[in-house]
């Protein structure tokens, strides 16, 4: 399976920290943000990863990442995305990258203190469609937030003013290759982004979404406060450190 971190975005809500930096070369605690997400992957076994990033600085990924030798890899893709067009915009320039096989993609703010392999395992025994993670969380609000029925998830809605669940959908999500033909359906949506929320809902209403449960704490880091938060978490209890130089390591 290949992996994708999204590292897009003007990072509005953390300006003037983003007025020359992208959002996800901030730091949080020890490394910069970008690395958790990276982390995430390689600790699930994905080492074939493509960062899409854009707006300011883009060029200093190269710099701090290279090919990624700190992480162990030999090799990273770039992309860049034009604008702020949202999470499913930066997801649609992978199409070519996927080749029509199953990815991971990790949103570039979201940080995990465990592993996500055991979601990675179940959702290789799927044979198509969708896998979300789900959070339990004291302000749903500020996410995705599932509609359940027992095991079944009924719909998503985008940062509800009235949630029907304690639940965040998390920023990682698996999905099969025709997540790109349903990106070419989409509309923006009030914020003027195409919406990664929408992407799920279309799996849902095709009977073709599960979902695991993420074990251990989980925090985006997109506003001051949740900035402060995760470097407060990172800090304390560390997050998912780099496990294994994987098979490709370089020597
Ligand atoms: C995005 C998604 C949201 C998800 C969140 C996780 O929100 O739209 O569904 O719950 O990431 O971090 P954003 O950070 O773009 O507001």
């Amino acid at each position: 399976m290949k992996g994708v971190v999204l590292a897009g975005g003007l990072g509005s809500r953390l300006k003037p920290l983003t007025k020359v930096t992208n959002k996800h070369l901030l730091p949080v605690y020890n490394q910069p943000m970008i690395y958790y997400p990276i982390q995430t992957l390689i600790n699930a076994g994905i080492d074939d990863i493509m960062i899409v990033t854009g707006g300011n600085s883009a060029g200093d990924f190269l710099k701090l990442l290279g090919n990624g030798k700190d992480f162990g890899l030999k090799h990273i893709n770039y992309t860049y995305q034009e604008g702020e067009g949202g999470i499913a915009d930066a997801l649609s320039l992978v199409e070519h990258f996927a080749d029509d096989k199953a990815i991971c993609v990790v949103l570039g703010d979201n940080i995990i203190e465990g592993n996500i392999r055991q979601a990675k395992k179940d959702y290789e025994n799927q044979d198509t469609g969708a896998k979300i993670l789900l959070k339990k969380i004291h302000d749903p609000q500020r996410f995705g937030v599932p509609e359940l029925d027992g095991e079944k998830v009924l719909q998503i809605e985008e940062k509800p003013d009235n949630p029907k669940s304690d639940f965040a959908v998390i920023g990682i999500y698996f999905y099969d290759s025709t997540v790109f033909d349903i990106i070419k359906t989409l509309k923006p949506s009030g914020r003027g982004e195409l919406e990664i929320t929408d992407v799920n809902n279309h799996y849902i209403n095709r009977g073709e979404m599960t979902w695991n449960k993420l074990d251990g704490w989980w925090t985006d880091a997109g506003t001051f406060e949740s900035l402060l938060h995760a470097t407060n978490l990172v800090a304390k209890t560390g997050a998912n450190k780099l496990e294994v130089k994987n098979a490709n390591a370089a020597d």
